[in-house]
């Protein structure tokens, strides 16, 4: 019987067990045998797998994360981990390998097809939606819900305490949560990875709203947002084994300068790994298991090399070069439509 095997590597998002979930079920009804990869591309160095049936992936389709469970390893890091990896895929008797991730996993599945390492079909994940080549990633939809819930939340007790709230959400070099959550919560500032940070202008709009008897204000940033002409803050400056370092800080230092520079009385709440939580939305469930579905039909039909994408409403596939070659940032037209509201 042929063999397909998934992973799921790099940061995990809700909507990873839809896909794991479709990938058994779909792969099963076309007769392969699936085998589940432990802890991303470390699972295939480690030889840690275990074969997934019809009882593995029963009940998992709400559940946020992955039960495959998932690392930031990178086989191409350490000397000797692409040859284990290379030398476990042979040994299982892999026919092909579903990989579910974002830049990094997606990357590396890059390299090992050029390689001839082994027959990759992509599926893209990430909460920054940052990936080029599909209109939207799964855990994106589910990351946006929670941060706009969090900034309707943080709004009554900015406003019964008359003070500014900073809101710091993920994404690291592209905006999406920032202005999309933004947008949703009815943020009076955003700001995003893709437009410096002028504190000026961003004190001059919190004052004039608050000259027109406002008496709080939200402002929505985004971990990777930097200040003009400045570094982005770094939380770590460790990197990873993909070389990111690991960012977070931006909404302390942005809520300081608007306090000393407006004199409002200002708190920061940074939302962190909460939006990476919890069950994944109805539109993340759907788009995770169409992904899946997709991703064994691209497996049956040879087409190595591709990645599931999203385009409009179809389902397409797409090189995964494509989809690394450049990252997907914030449209202008969005940030203008947030910017009406700003202030
Ligand atoms: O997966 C993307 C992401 O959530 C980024 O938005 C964030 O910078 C990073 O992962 C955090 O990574 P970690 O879970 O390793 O702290």
């Amino acid at each position: 019987m042929a063999k397909i095997g998934i992973l799921t590597g790099g940061g995990d998002c809700p909507g990873l067990n839809p896909v794991i979930r479709a990938v058994v079920r779909k792969g099963i009804n076309e007769g392969y045998e699936i085998v589940g990869i432990k802890n991303g591309w470390k699972g295939l160095i480690e030889d840690d797998l275990i074969k997934l049936d019809l009882f593995s992936v029963s009940g998992i389709l709400p559940k946020g994360g992955t039960i495959l469970g998932t690392s930031r390893t990178n086989p191409y890091k350490k000397e000797g981990d692409l040859q284990k990896l290379k030398d476990n895929y042979k040994k299982t008797g892999l026919d092909a390998l579903i990989a579910v991730g974002g830049e990094d996993t997606l990357g590396v599945a890059s390299k090992l097809i050029k390689d001839g390492v082994a027959n990759v079909v992509g599926v893209p994940k990430t909460i920054d939606n940052d990936l080029s080549a599909t209109d939207y990633t799964f855990g994106f939809d589910t990351a946006l819900n929670t941060a706009m819930e969090c900034i309707d939340k943080l709004h009554t007790t900015a406003e019964s305490h008359h003070r500014i709230i900073v809101v710091e959400v993920m994404g690291r070099h592209a905006g999406w949560i920032a202005i999309e959550a933004g947008i949703a919560g009815g943020a009076d500032v955003i700001h995003i990875p893709e437009i410096p940070i002028d504190i000026e202008e961003t004190c001059s709009v919190i004052k004039k709203r608050h000259s027109r008897g406002k008496t709080f204000s939200i402002v929505v940033v985004a971990e990777g947002a930097k200040f003009k002409e400045g570094q982005m803050v770094l939380q770590e400056e460790k990197l990873d084994s993909f070389g990111h370092v690991r960012l977070g800080g931006i909404g302390d230092k942005l809520g300081e300068e608007i306090e000393k520079r407006t004199g409002f009385e200002t708190r920061v709440s940074v939302l962190g790994h909460i939006q990476r939580g919890g069950t994944p939305t109805a539109f993340d469930r759907i788009l995770g298991t169409r992904f899946g579905v997709k991703a064994v039909e691209l497996v049956k039909d040879k087409k190595f090399g591709r990645m599931v994408a999203l385009t409009g409403n179809k389902i397409v596939d797409v090189p995964i070069e494509e989809a690394v070659k450049e990252l997907k940032t914030v449209d202008m037209e969005l940030y203008e439509i947030a910017k009406v509201f700003f202030g």
